[in-house]
Parts: structure tokens; C-alpha cells; sequence
């Protein structure tokens, strides 16, 4: 696939877009716009709410479920740069721009953050003016790229992240969309290992473990659907990405369950498992 970018350097610099971007095509269901659906967004057409409706019908609690995957997101990204200290992030796997995304977060929390988004589907690229809008202190950058092809992103990301200084590897709700046997677990070790030690690698994966009934029924409406098949996995498989790393507490579990704000976040209910670990 060709690659197009857009960047955003502070304030300085209006995003950019190069490259031809591949054509959308609205006819069939696409999983960045399923989950825009299953999340309330407006960037989604008839082929994406029917699969996303016919998921719902087999499994209810899904899309109150991705939201736990979104408040994940805001408290690990929190987390990495409070506690850890973190200032550069590559976020695989983007989605459509939904509320705190994680350059919003970060540079909240720390306004001199450095965000590489990546995302394989086009849809994201129409949408990344939103997804660079950088303190004047950070950095923004947008790859269109294919998570298998991890040396590429590294090659293109190096141009907005210092890959001498820890960063976090950004992979949540995207490992399911790589099948067993193009070895998701190989992907994620050669992207860690081009990021320093002190590094963070933050997955979320999509599970039928939570689901209180119809199991299996839900992914196989899914995947009926979608152009990009998906895998669920379970905990112990889940915990496999983070092999080699120091998992921080309370080690793998379910999104509403990682480091909760407040009761009400883990009354929530959670499609996902999740990890943050750190490379020693
Ligand atoms: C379910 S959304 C997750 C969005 C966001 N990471 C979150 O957790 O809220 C999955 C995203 O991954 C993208 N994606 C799927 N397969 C991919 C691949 N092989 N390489 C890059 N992005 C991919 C989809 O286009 C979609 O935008």
C-alpha cells in the first residue's frame, strides 16, 4: 500500500497531505466505521450500521463495552505521562477521531507530547486535520500504513520521534484485525524492538470472554459483514504481546478494570482485555 502522511509541528505548521490515498469504499462494512457507529459518530454509512447493528443483536453490551475501550485509553495515556514520564507516543490502529484521542490527553496532561497516528483505511486519512492539532510545544504526524509492515511505520514515524527516548506503543482494539497466522506476536516484537528500554507497549484486544451470552454469535454476524475479518482472543493470548516486558499492575484485565477512576468505571462492561507494560 502507498504511504500518505500529514503533520502538524506545533502551531507553526497547517496539516499536510502527500501521497495518493486509497479510494473509500462506502458499500461495504469497515471496522474503523463500524466502531464510529457502535460509539455514536456520525462518519459511518448503511453497510457500516447494518453490521454494526447485527453485532449488537447478538451481544447488547458491545457498544457501552467500546466506550470502556475509549476511558482505557484516556487513563493509560494519563498514566504514561504522569507516572512514567512519557512524552512520545505511536498510536496504531487510530480510528475515526472519537472524543480524547490520545494526543488530546497527552498534551493535556503534558503539552510537549510527540503523536504518530497510524491507520490502514482512508476514512482516517480524511479525517486526520482533526487528529493534528498540536500544542505549539508537540507534535503531530499521521501515516496511512499497514500495521504489517511494522519497518515502514518505524521508518516514518522517525521523522516526528526521537526513537533514542522511551516511547509508548500505542496498539488498542487493532491486534484482532491480524489473523493467527500472519503472527500478530511477531508484529508486535518488531515494533518493540526499535523503541529504547523504559518504552511502554498499551494493548487492548476484543474477547468473547465477557459476552453473558450468544457467544460466538456476535463476531460471526461481524465478520460476515466487514471487509477485514477479525480475531478474538482470550487472556492468556492477550498476555502473549506483552512477553519479554514488565507488565505494570493490575496486569492483564478487563478494560473497565485497569486502574478505574471511580467505581463507575468498572461497573461498566468491558468487550476487551488490557495491558500496559514497560521494556526493561
Ligand atoms: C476498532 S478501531 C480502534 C480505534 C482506537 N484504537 C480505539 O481503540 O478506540 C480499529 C482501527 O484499526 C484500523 N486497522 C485495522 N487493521 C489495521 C491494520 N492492519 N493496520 C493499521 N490499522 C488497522 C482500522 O481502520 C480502525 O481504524
Amino acid at each position: 500500500m502507498g504511504m500518505a502522511e500529514a503533520s502538524s509541528e506545533g502551531s507553526t505548521k497547517a496539516g499536510r497531505t502527500t501521497g495518493g490515498a486509497s479510494a473509500i469504499d462506502t458499500s461495504t462494512a469497515h471496522p474503523a466505521r463500524v466502531y464510529d457507529y457502535w460509539l455514536g459518530g456520525k462518519d459511518n454509512f448503511a453497510a457500516d450500521r447494518e453490521a454494526g447493528e447485527q453485532a449488537l443483536l447478538a451481544y447488547p453490551q458491545l457498544a457501552e463495552a467500546v466506550q470502556s475501550n475509549r476511558a482505557f485509553l484516556a487513563r493509560a495515556v494519563r498514566y504514561l505521562t504522569g507516572e512514567a514520564a512519557i512524552r512520545q507516543f505511536l498510536d496504531i490502529g487510530t480510528g475515526i477521531p472519537a472524543a480524547n484521542n490520545t494526543h488530546q490527553v497527552a498534551q493535556h496532561e503534558a503539552p510537549d507530547s510527540r503523536i504518530v497516528y497510524v491507520d490502514n483505511d482512508p476514512i482516517v486519512l480524511a479525517h486526520a486535520r482533526a487528529l493534528l492539532k498540536s500544542t505549539p510545544q508537540g507534535a503531530c504526524d499521521y501515516i496511512e500504513a499497514d500495521l504489517r509492515s511494522p519497518e515502514a511505520i518505524l521508518a516514518e514515524a522517525a521523522r516526528t520521534l526521537d526513537f533514542g527516548k522511551p516511547v509508548a506503543l500505542m496498539l488498542l482494539a487493532v491486534l484482532q484485525f491480524i489473523a493467527d497466522n500472519e503472527d500478530p506476536y511477531a508484529l508486535v516484537s518488531r515494533l518493540m524492538a526499535a523503541l529504547p528500554s523504559g518504552s511502554y507497549l498499551v494493548v487492548s484486544h476484543p474477547t468473547d470472554d465477557f459476552n453473558p451470552n450468544r457467544q460466538g454469535e456476535s463476531i460471526q454476524r461481524y465478520n460476515e459483514r466487514v471487509a477485514d475479518q477479525a480475531t478474538l482472543r482470550g487472556h492468556d493470548e492477550t498476555e502473549r504481546f506483552f512477553a519479554g516486558l514488565n507488565i505494570v499492575a493490575p496486569g492483564v484485565v478487563a478494560v473497565a478494570e485497569w486502574r478505574p477512576d471511580s467505581d463507575l468505571d468498572t461497573a461498566r462492561p468491558s468487550s476487551m482485555w488490557c495491558g500496559v507494560a514497560r521494556k526493561p
